[in-house]
This record gives C-alpha cells, sequence and structure tokens, in this order.
C-alpha cells in the first residue's frame, strides 16, 4: 500500500556554466528527502533539468564561439553527468529546449490569455541581465552588483501579465497555506513584498531571439522565467504527478515561484505546488558561490577522493537547512575524520567486532 503521491523538484538549473557545489547542494538535498518520503512509503517523482534559454545563455554560447543550440547541449550533458556521478535518483531531466515544453508554455500563456489576465504593452526599463528579470527599485545609472556595470535600458512591445489582479488573492492563499513559504524569514519577506502591491510583469520579449517563440504572435519569445517555471509542469505532462508537494530551491529564486508562479497557474485555473522551501546559500569566504562571481567549489574532486556519501553527509550536517552555510575544506576534512571516521566508523567498527566475538562464542557452545 502507498500512502500516495509525493512530487518535487529541484529548480532547473542555468546552462550558462558547469555545475558547481551549490548547485549539488540542492540537488542532493532533495533527493535525501526524496529517499525519505520513499521510505515513508510515498510514491515519489523528483524532477531536475536545465534552464537553457535567456539572454544570459545567448551570451555565454558567443563567448565560446558556439551556436546557443551546441553549447546548452554540451552544458545540459554535464549537468546530467555530474548528477549520475553523485549517485543521484533523479526520476525526470526535463530540459527547456524540448519541443513539448515549449508546446506548454504556449498551453499556459493561451490560458492565462483566454482568462483575461494577458495584454499587450510597451515596456521601458532596467533590465538585470544575470537574474533576467527588469530591476524596478533602481535609477539609469545604478551599478548592477551582479555584473559591476551598470543595468541596462531596455525598450519593447511585450505582452503584459496582470499581477497586479492577484495581489489580494495571494495574499489570501498564504494566509489560508501558511506552510506554502518555508521557512517562515522567506515567507515574511513575500509577505512583505506582495503587501507593497505587485505590478504587472512583461512576460514576453522581442529584443531576444534565443527562447520560446509565442505560438499566437512569433516576433515575441517568452521571458525566461515563465518559460522556465513551466517546466516543473511538462516534466510530468500526462503522468497526473502535477500539482507539485514540493519545490526546493535557494533563496534568490523564492519571490518566482512564491509569486510569479502561483500568479500564472491561479489566472490559467491549473493547480498550484503545496509547498516551496527556499534553503539558504552555501558561501565560499563569505561570498554566495556563483558562477558569474567565478568563486566556485566543484564537486567531482571531492567525490574523486572522498565518496559520494561524504560530500552528502557533510552538507547536510554541517549547514543549517534554510540558514546560509560555509563551504570550506578544512570543515569538510574535519567532518570526515571526526565524525564520520572517528565517530560513526569507529561505532560500527566496534559493533561488528563485538558482535563477531558474541556469535562465535555462542556458536561454539552449541557445538560443545
Ligand atoms: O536560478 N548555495 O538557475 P541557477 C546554495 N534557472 N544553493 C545554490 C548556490 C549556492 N551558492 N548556487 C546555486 C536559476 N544554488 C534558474 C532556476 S527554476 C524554474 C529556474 C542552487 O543555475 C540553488 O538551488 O542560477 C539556487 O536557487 C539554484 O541553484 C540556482 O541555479
Ligand atoms: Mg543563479
Amino acid at each position: 500500500m502507498t500512502k500516495g503521491k509525493y512530487y518535487l523538484t529541484t529548480p532547473i538549473y542555468y546552462v550558462n556554466a558547469a555545475p558547481h557545489i551549490g548547485h549539488a547542494y540542492t540537488s542532493i538535498a532533495a533527493e535525501a528527502i526524496a529517499r525519505i518520503k520513499r521510505l515513508e512509503g510515498y510514491e515519489v517523482v523528483l524532477t531536475t533539468g536545465t534552464d537553457e534559454h535567456g539572454t544570459k545563455v545567448e551570451r555565454a554560447a558567443r563567448a565560446q564561439g558556439k551556436s546557443p543550440t551546441e553549447f546548452v547541449g554540451v552544458i545540459s550533458n554535464e549537468f546530467r553527468a555530474q548528477w549520475e556521478k553523485l549517485d543521484l535518483k533523479l526520476d525526470r531531466f526535463q530540459r527547456t529546449t524540448s519541443p513539448n515544453h515549449a508546446k506548454m508554455v504556449n498551453t499556459l500563456f493561451d490560458a492565462c490569455r483566454q482568462n483575461g489576465y494577458i495584454y499587450k504593452g510597451t515596456y521601458t526599463g532596467l533590465y538585470a541581465v544575470v537574474s533576467e528579470s527588469f530591476v524596478t527599485d533602481a535609477k539609469p545609472g545604478d551599478i548592477d552588483p551582479e555584473t559591476g556595470k551598470p543595468y541596462e535600458q531596455l525598450t519593447e512591445d511585450n505582452y503584459f501579465f496582470k499581477l497586479s489582479e492577484f495581489t489580494d488573492r495571494l495574499l489570501e492563499f498564504y494566509d489560508a497555506n501558511p506552510e506554502f513559504i518555508q521557512p517562515e524569514v522567506r515567507r515574511n519577506e513575500v509577505l512583505a513584498f506582495v503587501r507593497q502591491g505587485l505590478a504587472d510583469l512583461s512576460i514576453t520579449r522581442t529584443s531576444i531571439k534565443w527562447g520560446i517563440p509565442v505560438e499566437a504572435d512569433p516576433a515575441h519569445v517568452f521571458y525566461v522565467w515563465f518559460d522556465a517555471l513551466t517546466a516543473y509542469v511538462t516534466a510530468v505532462e500526462g503522468e497526473h504527478w502535477w500539482p507539485a508537494d514540493l519545490h526546493l530551491i535557494g533563496k534568490e529564486i523564492v519571490r518566482f515561484h512564491a509569486v510569479y508562479w502561483p500568479a500564472f497557474l491561479m489566472a490559467a485555473g491549473w493547480e498550484l505546488p503545496r509547498h516551496v522551501f527556499a534553503h539558504g546559500w552555501l558561501l565560499f569566504e563569505n561570498d554566495k558561490m556563483s558562477k558569474s562571481r567565478g568563486n566556485i567549489v566543484r564537486p567531482s574532486p571531492i567525490v574523486d577522493v572522498m565518496g559520494v556519501d561524504a560530500l552528502r553527509y557533510f552538507l547536510l550536517r554541517e549547514i543549517v537547512f534554510g540558514q546560509d552555510g560555509s563551504f570550506s575544506f578544512d570543515a569538510l576534512v574535519g567532518r570526515y575524520n571526526s565524525d564520520l571516521a572517528n565517530g560513526l566508523g569507529n561505532l560500527a567498527s566496534r559493533t561488528l567486532t563485538m558482535i563477531d566475538r558474541k556469535s562465535t562464542r555462542l556458536n561454539s557452545s552449541h557445538i560443545t
């Protein structure tokens, strides 16, 4: 007898560079939750994948002299290989460049549009390339902390999503579902943001080519977040797994998951996910490890030296789930020696020796 279904997801990672230990942290944690749920008797599906459209990816491809298609294929495979090397059982790997996904994104858009939540307008704003979003609280000339350069100004004809109509509905939803956003600190952040009132959101671009075309108006491609979030549905298309029980993510993408995503789904009349859990950051020398900053640690060499389980243990033991934590090689080696070798290793070895000694005595007493 199964206890029912449990569908959880990791973010679908950007393919602008190869996976690092921050991505591994989320995937390892998600897979540990999947294991626990299976032990508890649930039927579990865990989805991961790669987010392959948008300016950042297009630029990264160009910087390597590759076509976007060729480039995303290479990096997406690196993610897949990384998860295999970490021995993670991931049930679905959704790429946003797959044809069925393009269809699903258009289906979601059409449903929102039919229900009256989409209109066409013009937008001028400052655009943050790294987070693929317009920044509403910056002035021209302000420096984008992610790139160290001024924000780029962008004017375009866009389709807009009437996010402004969801302020109250979202607040009611959070109220009725106090565990929707976890931990508490992230929930409070989201509540404060939504309470200010939401502005409509531009969800298509004409300035970008590398994206999913809007079937109804092919001069437009979808904004990368409208595209990416929908991958959680595409991954289990036609299988009755949706809605997700849990989206496990890092804290920097809470707004997309806990505000935009439920609003898109409400607009379309689709079911909402049950939980969004945002964990903290893995810091390296007190800075967020990130591809754009270039201060990254790769999981592979650690796995080669210590094995997958040591890395898994370290990440889950060292960092308080939900809070930021520091990664350091000293802490890794320390945990390995003190917890695994001296603590658990010793306990196991003494226990086995004792069992062996006792059973030898029992056996010999039987013989005599
Ligand atoms: O945001 N510490 O992709 P991304 C902890 N494509 N977790 C980290 C981390 C760190 N230093 N660095 C990365 C995107 N992560 C979008 C998501 S979902 C529809 C689209 C983990 O490649 C963490 O889970 O930037 C974070 O949210 C995610 O990787 C961001 O990966
Ligand atoms: Mg990121």
